[in-house]
This record gives C-alpha cells, structure tokens and sequence, in this order.
C-alpha cells in the first residue's frame, strides 16, 4: 500500500486519489502566473495548520520578506508565527545565492535536515536551481542525485518548473521525466480575465485522474473543481468552424 501526504487544497486530493506519493518528487509546471508559487506556499502551510508536519521552503525567486508577504495577502496567516516556531524554514533568494556553487548549498541544507525532522520540501523553482549547472548532463546528474538525497531523508516534494510554451506537450524537458508527478497549472485568456485548469499528467504508483480540472486563486489560496471541464485553448473565443 502506497503512503499518501495530503497537500489540503481543495479538489487537488481527490484527483490525485488521496494526496502525493509520499517521499516523491513532483513537477508543477506553468507559465508565469499561473499559480506555482501559490501551490508551494499552500502545500508547506497546510502541512503545519492541518496535518502537523514541518516544511522547508527553498525560494531562489524572493526573499523572505516577499514571501511572507505574499503567504498574508492570500491568507495564510499564521505563516510568519509558523516560521517563527520554526515549522516552516525559509531558505530564501539570499541564503541560496550567497553559495556560488551547488555543493555549497547543498551542503547547507544537509546540515539543516540532519539537525530537523521535516517532512515537506518546496523548491521554487527548479528552473533556477539548474542556473548552477552547465551542461544537460550535469544537470540530469545532480537532479537525480538532489531526487534521492530527498527521499532519503523522508521528505515529499514539490518542484516548480517555468513553462515558456503556452501548452505544456510542446515544452516537455528532461526534468517532466525525471519526477516521479508532473502537475501542470494552465491559464487561458477570456474576455472577462482567465480561466485556470489544473492537470495532473502523471503521479508514479498511483491512479489519478488525468482529466484536466478547473480552478481558481483566491483568498484562502487554490480550489480545483471536481467536474472536468471541456477544456479549450480556445479560451472563450467561438470556434473558426
Ligand atoms: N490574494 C489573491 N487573490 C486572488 N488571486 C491571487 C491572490 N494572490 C495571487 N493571486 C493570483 O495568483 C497569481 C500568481 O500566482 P503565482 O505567483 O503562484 O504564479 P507563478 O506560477 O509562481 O508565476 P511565476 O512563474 O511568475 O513565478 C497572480 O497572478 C494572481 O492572479
Ligand atoms: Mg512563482
């Protein structure tokens, strides 16, 4: 029987047919905007205010006030007291580039998961993180190696992915292979704003739901819909047929 870590967003649980795969890694990919920060951040916070589990959080994208800042405006409020407890650790923009070099950071983080327990890891984003490396061998080498030292040390992982093509299946990389999930957040334009879907392509051992859902930002952070929409990159735009 596969172990389950719940992420607590509404919707995301039942397609994914009772959470993640525990000690896995998984890939949300989407263009910018399109939610992954807010699903890293709702992901670690939920894993403290429900289900009593630490986080790490390793942004190269903001620093730690940002982050706390964009955790309040959608309402995660305790985020600053639960950083401050020390359930959820923070390595920030700062921290991670203060190292030139992957070893270094690396290193860091080690040391952090040796002293405490956690249970889950946000890494936002990949895309970045791979800045440290060179050539497509090098990064395939060091991801599968960062893949297993975080499973090793019991952690469940979510890793943001920046998507340039508008649809994902154009924009398929190395790293959709290398992780055990790929979950993709997609947003197309309508007259009035835009509409969200969530897709979860793939979760290794587990049987999801590969239909793509409806969702949306708000308060309170991502709800996705149970009822799979007919989704159109269309947008709501009349068909030239
Ligand atoms: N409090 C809020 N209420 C409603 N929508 C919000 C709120 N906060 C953020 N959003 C929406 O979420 C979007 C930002 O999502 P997020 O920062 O997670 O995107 P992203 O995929 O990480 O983008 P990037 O690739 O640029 O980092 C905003 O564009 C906004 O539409
Ligand atoms: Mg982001």
């Amino acid at each position: 029987m596969v172990e389950l870590v719940r992420t607590g967003i509404e919707g995301l649980d039942e397609i994914l047919n009772g959470g993640i795969v525990k000690h896995s890694t998984t890939l949300v990919s989407g263009n910018p905007g399109a939610g992954k920060s807010v699903m890293g951040l709702q992901y670690i916070y939920n894993g403290v205010d429900l289900f009593d589990q630490r986080g790490l959080y390793l942004t190269f994208e903001e620093n730690a006030q940002d982050l706390r800042q964009a955790a309040e405006s959608i309402g995660f409020e305790n985020w600053e007291e639960y950083v401050e407890a020390g359930d959820i650790t923070v390595f920030d923009k700062q921290t991670l580039l203060r190292e030139h070099e992957f070893d270094a950071s690396l290193e860091l983080l080690l040391e952090e998961l040796a002293e405490e327990d956690y249970e889950r890891l946000v890494l936002d984003s990949l895309t970045m993180f791979q800045l440290f490396f060179e050539d497509e061998q090098e990064k395939r080498t060091y991801l599968l190696k960062f893949i297993d030292i975080l499973a090793d040390n019991g952690l469940t992982t979510l890793m943001t992915n920046e998507q340039g093509a508008v649809f994902p299946e154009t924009d398929i990389g190395l790293e959709n292979f290398l992780t055990d999930g790929n979950i993709y957040l997609l947003q197309t334009p309508t007259d009035s704003g835009v509409n969200r879907y969530a897709w979860v392509a793939k979760m290794r051992k587990q049987d999801v739901d590969t239909d793509i859902f409806p969702m949306e930002i708000d308060e309170g952070g991502i709800t996705v819909f149970k009822n799979a929409s007919e989704f159109s990159m269309m947008g709501g735009e009349e068909s030239p047929l």
